[in-house]
Parts: C-alpha cells; structure tokens; sequence
C-alpha cells in the first residue's frame, strides 16, 4: 500500500495548526459580517476542504456556491487567461460575496474570478485564502482574510494536489522534491 505521508519531506503546518487558524478566521468573519448573510463561493477543487471546514466556525447562516475554473493552454505557469468549467448555481447580485480560495501564488487566477464576480453587481465582495505565498505582491488583488503566508514552496494536503493526488492529507506538507517534477501546478 501507498503511504501518501511517506511523499511529504515534512509537514509546514499540523492539522492542529489548522484548525485553531480557521477558528480565528471564522471569528474574524462572524464579526465583521454580522447581521448579514454572506455567500461563501469556493473555487473548486483544493478550496474545498477548507471552505467547508471554515463555514462551520462562522457562526452566521451562510450559503455555499462553487465554482471550477481552469488556466487556458498547456502552460505551467498561471496565465491569468482563465476558463469557467462550472459557475454558481445562483446570482449573487446584491449580496454579500466572500470569496475562498486554498493558495494565492501569482494571484492570476484570483484576479480573474474576482474581476468576473465584480461585474454581477454584489453588495460587497471580499477574499478569504489560506495561504499566500510569499512571492505574491504586485498584481495580485488584496486579500481581506490570510490563512498563513508560507515560503515559495510546492505544498499539497488539506486540499492541494499534486497531478490530484494527496487532497486528502489532513495537514499541509512539502512534496519530496525528487516526486515533483516543477511542471503540475
Ligand atoms: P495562481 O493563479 O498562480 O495564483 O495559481 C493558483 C492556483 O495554483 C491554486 O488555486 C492552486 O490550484 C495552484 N497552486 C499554486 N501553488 C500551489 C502549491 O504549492 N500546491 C498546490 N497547488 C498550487
Ligand atoms: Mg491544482
């Protein structure tokens, strides 16, 4: 059998970590939206262990959307020319949008969906990611809520993938550098 924690040079952040990160983002985000109903929308895939992980801290009735988007072309590299494999199932004019995302690395991605939900009129739109990496500035647009800023490095578990494997770990871990290849972002 395939232990997935033998591919992990070593753990950046504990499943314990997590949690008590998240509890304190929900806390943030209880407060600041209260009185509101905001709609949580998820980038799919690696944002989902961590969406629904984070609606159960915030203790205000929030709904759920997703949406999955893909980098055009054959690069490795984000583009920033994105294509929306699956959009929300319902509009969010005029509502409270907070958008979550797993990682901001070049933020290409990012700036794509927020410009793209920007333009459906919502009351208020803000984003919530785990991680950052620390190489993201410039372009990217801010991002209101901050998981952990981590080092430039290729990380998977709680979510993130590598070739869609490893979403499954409960803790976020650094790939063995002699399994990735640099090119399956
Ligand atoms: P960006 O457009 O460069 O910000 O790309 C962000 C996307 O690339 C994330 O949503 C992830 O799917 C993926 N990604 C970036 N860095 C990592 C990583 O370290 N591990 C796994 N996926 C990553
Ligand atoms: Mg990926």
């Amino acid at each position: 059998m395939h232990d997935l924690n033998d591919d992990i040079a070593k753990i950046l952040i504990s499943a314990e970590q997590l949690t008590r990160r998240i509890g304190e983002l929900g806390q943030q985000i209880t407060a600041d939206y209260r009185g509101k109903e905001p709609v949580l929308v998820g980038v799919l895939k690696g944002a989902v262990v961590f969406m629904v992980d984070l609606a159960r801290t915030i203790d205000l009735p929030v709904e759920l959307d997703f949406m999955a988007v893909s980098s055009y072309g054959a690069s490795t590299q984000s583009t920033g020319v994105v294509r929306i494999l699956k959009d929300l199932d319902r509009s969010i004019s005029g509502r409270d949008v907070l958008v979550v995302e797993d990682i901001v690395d070049s933020g290409l991605t990012l700036r794509y969906i927020v410009e793209n939900l920007r333009d459906r009129q919502p009351a208020s739109l803000r984003i919530c990611a785990l991680l950052r990496k620390q190489k993201v500035r410039a372009p990217g647009p801010s991002i209101d809520y901050v998981g952990f800023d981590i080092p430039d490095e290729f990380v998977v578990g709680y979510g993130l993938d590598y070739a869609e494997q490893y979403r499954n770990l409960p803790y976020l871990g650094v790939l063995r550098p002699e399994l990735y290849r640099g090119d399956q972002v």
